[in-house]
């Protein structure tokens, strides 16, 4: 091992399929893989000193900086992945929307996208030409750390969502306002979307993305019928154009998709902490990988709870096809000693 190598505790032994890879091809496991949404971020003290020198984009424009961010956590907590240092929001960026991150505020489109023309005006992107810093992110992290590397992009409708509103939204009025007026636009937008997120994420895998995730955070905020009709074959769309690396599909709030999930057709699916996880493999079907589950409100309780709560999501997904992992993102105040808790005791099951 170079001396540049993280000390990831868990980093597999040479000739080893590491543990995430087998979890998400169904193969057996002692315990399953462990990583965390957001497991790079501001509950670290590592990572706010870097952002008390750096933007958020400069970090995420920096293969450099993202790398070393990306680095963090496997380094502290011995997860068995690592997910690219970047966000969702970014391609956006490359389509020619200018995009902002205020202090405190999350993210900005400051002109947001309203009307045809302006669906018109989105440039498609060349992630290789368009997005540099994540790709070689991406090959540089690779080569620096013991475990597999996640790349990641939005699903198109929560992209569609940040990108319409112009920032963040309970109602998602002005997203929903331009399916509800002009479903020909919005089709127009997010075949766009879906195709840009696709060529995305293939770049991600050729750059040597270990496996990929698409995000949509936000497809809960759609009634059941808009959810088949718009997001799901927009993420299937996007999906289709991934090839040569397992690919998850996770949402937030969807407990009541689940029987349509799969037509999606991705690897594996994450699910929030609101679905019973074995109900999500009884209904997705009992080879069809999962990932989560535990509420990351749950990192705030007192060791034993965590461990209790985290056995019981393993016991409940079952030993083949689980890759443990939050229902949603690490938020900024969780204890450091939360995620170690958690780590510890996924660590410590034993599958006989
Ligand atoms: O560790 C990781 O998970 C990798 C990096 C990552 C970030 N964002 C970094 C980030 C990933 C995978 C994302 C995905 C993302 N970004 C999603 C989907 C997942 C989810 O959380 O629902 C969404 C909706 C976004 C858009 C976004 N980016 C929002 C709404 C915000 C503001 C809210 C917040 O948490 O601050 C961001 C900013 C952001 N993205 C931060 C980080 C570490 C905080 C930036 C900072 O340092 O101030």
């Amino acid at each position: 091992m170079s001396p540049s190598k993280p000390q990831a505790i868990g980093a597999t032994p040479p000739g080893e399929t590491p543990l995430l890879l087998r979890a998400l091809a169904g193969e057996p496991v002692p315990r399953p893989p462990v990583w965390m949404m957001r497991q790079a971020g501001r509950f670290l003290p590592e990572y706010r000193e870097i952002r008390s020198k750096v933007s958020f984009l400069d970090v995420c424009h920096n293969a450099d900086l993202a790398c070393e961010v990306t680095l963090q956590p496997l380094r502290r907590f011995g997860f068995d992945a690592g997910i690219i240092f970047s966000d969702i929001l970014l391609p956006l960026e490359a389509m020619g929307r200018k995009l902002e991150f205020g202090k405190g505020m999350g993210p900005r489109f400051p002109d947001p996208v309203r009307t045809a023309s302006d669906i018109d005006s989105l440039k498609p992107i060349d992630p290789v030409r368009d997005m540099p810093a994540v790709l070689r992110a991406i090959q540089i992290t690779r080569e620096a750390s013991g475990v597999p590397i996640l790349g990641f992009a939005g699903a198109p409708w929560t992209l569609a969502c940040y990108l319409v509103e112009g920032q963040g939204s309970k109602n998602w009025i002005e997203p929903k306002r331009m399916m509800m007026n002009d479903p020909a636009s919005f089709q127009r937008l997010m075949d766009k979307l879906a195709d840009a997120v696709g060529d995305h994420l293939q770049a991600q895998v050729e750059a040597g993305a270990d496996a990929v995730q698409l995000f949509d955070t936000w497809a809960g905020a759609l009634s059941p019928e808009d959810f088949r009709r718009w997001a799901l074959p927009a993420a299937q769309r996007a999906l289709s154009r991934v090839k040569g690396a397992p690919r998850l599909y996770f949402t937030r709030d969807t407990a009541a998709f689940l029987p349509w999930l799969k037509d999606i057709g991705a690897d594996a699916y994450g699910v929030d902490w609101r679905t019973d996880i074995g109900r999500a493999r009884e209904v997705l079907g009992g080879a069809m990988p999962v990932q989560g589950n535990l509420d990351p409100i749950a990192l705030y309780g007192p060791a034993h709870d965590i461990r209790a709560r985290v056995h019981q999501i393993i016991k409940r997904a079952g030993p083949l096809g689980h890759v443990f992992n939050l229902g949603h993102g690490i938020t900024p105040q969780t204890p450091i000693s939360g995620v170690e808790a958690a780590v510890e005791a996924v660590r410590s099951w034993q599958w006989t």
